[in-house]
């Protein structure tokens, strides 16, 4: 009998997931009304590093002396402006996220000010998760100590790789040796949910020095570990470097898949549960503010470039510091754009960055987007689930094994589709 040829369809596997939708070209500007916030999440940017990383897009720029206390004085005032605009009666703040940029280099007192502003004026309780940010280098065990008592309980430490060689390839400033100090750290203060950030697919990265960096994970005993696919963005500074070669090249998407492999076996083995496509947690230490940002909850964020979502509104501040002081000293909220999404465009957001949680509630998409999901996404979820990338049961939406890995291609199908 002839074996019948298994054609692959041309899925992406870039790891280059949906982070936003609809796809920010598309924002246009939402009204600075007030917003009413009731259960919800709050996000600090600090829009500052030390040295600049090749791959990094994200909103920073490089430390100047003097930019922090102008940069806390707005921030100061937009604390201000939206208090007294937004209606925080029934507020109620369930985790902040403090990061950046590099939310580590704010002076400890700036933190602790921070976090008293919002639970004076915001909603914030004892029992919120609270998580700062950190790059390896810029906080010890005494900084540590003292941002416990003001309620900092979770901290993110930016390891990357375990090999000094890898990281002087990405640019960045700290060595193996900050990152194991500073988790050690950690824990003598007595920080009971450690997170390490770990990359793969780096130039010259070889399967040892993943094995390696997971390895030394799982012996500093931490708490959660997310492990990024190295997302390689157009005209950027790593782009340019490996086309001129002037960096090892990167390794091929086998290797690649590969290495997303060992480190979910190896996690897994170790007890850590994978609950995100790219975050492993061991039980009850996954990141609540994590969750809310794929699982649709309104979060209000804070600082220039910072995102916010509140129902069917979602926003950026300005990523222009001088209009974001202009405008503050305006009286204005800082928004750069935004947009109020339709009905359906908010369902394919909550069905797309949802998957991020490997499975999605429809019950609760429809709920929050008022549409039905048979309506708008039926043929699509049907055309995928016989594809083998989803799996449904009753209202629970699942990526398959073979989703997980082409999970660019699924979360497109209801954005594009
Ligand atoms: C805001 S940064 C981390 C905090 C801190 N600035 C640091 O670098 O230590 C968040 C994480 O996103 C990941 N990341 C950033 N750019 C990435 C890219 N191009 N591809 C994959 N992961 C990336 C890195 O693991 C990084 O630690
Ligand atoms: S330190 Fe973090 S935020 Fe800053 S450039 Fe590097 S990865 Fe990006």
């Amino acid at each position: 009998m002839e074996a019948l040829e298994v054609k692959q369809p041309p899925y992406r596997e870039d790891g280059a997931y949906v982070f936003h939708h609809p796809p920010k070209f598309l924002w246009d500007s939402v009204p600075e009304d007030a917003r009413s916030w009731g259960a919800y999440h709050v996000y600090l940017h600090v829009p500052f590093c030390r040295q600049i990383c090749t791959f990094c897009t994200f909103e920073r720029k490089q430390l100047r002396k003097g930019a922090l206390p102008g940069f806390l004085a707005s921030l100061a005032t937009e604390l201000g402006i939206v208090q007294g605009r937004d209606d925080l009666q029934r507020a109620h703040i369930e985790s902040v996220y403090l990061g950046g940029g590099t939310a580590s280099l704010l002076p400890n007192q700036a933190i602790v000010d921070f976090l008293q502003r919002l639970r004076e004026g915001f909603g914030l309780s004892e029992t919120a998760e609270c998580t700062l940010e950190c790059e390896p280098g810029t906080k010890k065990e005494c900084d540590f100590r003292f941002l416990i008592e003001s309620g900092v309980n979770r901290v993110s430490i930016g390891v990357q790789s375990f090999s000094d060689a890898l990281l002087r390839h990405l640019n960045r400033r700290h060595t193996v040796d900050h990152s194991v100090r500073m988790a050690i750290d950690a824990r003598r203060a007595g920080v009971q949910n450690i997170h390490l950030d770990l990359m793969y697919g780096l130039p010259g990265q070889h399967a040892g020095d993943w094995e390696t960096s997971i390895a030394r994970s799982l012996e500093l005993g931490v708490d959660h570990i997310s492990v990024y696919p190295l997302i390689i963005f157009p005209h950027e500074t790593l782009a340019r470097a490996l086309h001129q070669e002037d960096l090892p090249p990167v390794p091929c998407g086998a290797e690649i898949n590969a290495m997303r492999i060992y480190a979910h076996e190896a996690l897994t083995r170790a007890g850590y549960s994978q609950y995100s496509l790219t975050e492993y947690a061991q039980p009850g230490k996954e990141c609540r503010y994590v969750k809310a940002t794929w699982d649709g909850s309104d979060y209000l964020g804070f600082g220039p470039g910072a995102y916010s979502r509140n129902r069917m509104a979602v926003w950026e501040n300005t990523v222009l510091h001088w209009q974001y002081d202009e405008m503050l000293i305006q009286g204005r909220k800082p928004i750069g754009k935004g947009t109020t999404m339709t009905p359906r465009v908010c369902m394919a957001r909550d069905i797309a960055m949802g998957l991020c949680l490997l499975s999605v509630d429809l019950a609760r998409v429809e709920a929050r987007s008022g549409v039905s999901v048979e309506a708008e996404f039926g043929s699509t979820i049907e055309a995928l689930v016989a594809e083998g990338l989803l799996s449904r049961e009753g209202s629970i939406l699942s990526l398959t094994s073979q989703g997980i890995r082409y999970a660019t291609h699924v979360m497109k199908a209801f954005t594009e589709g």
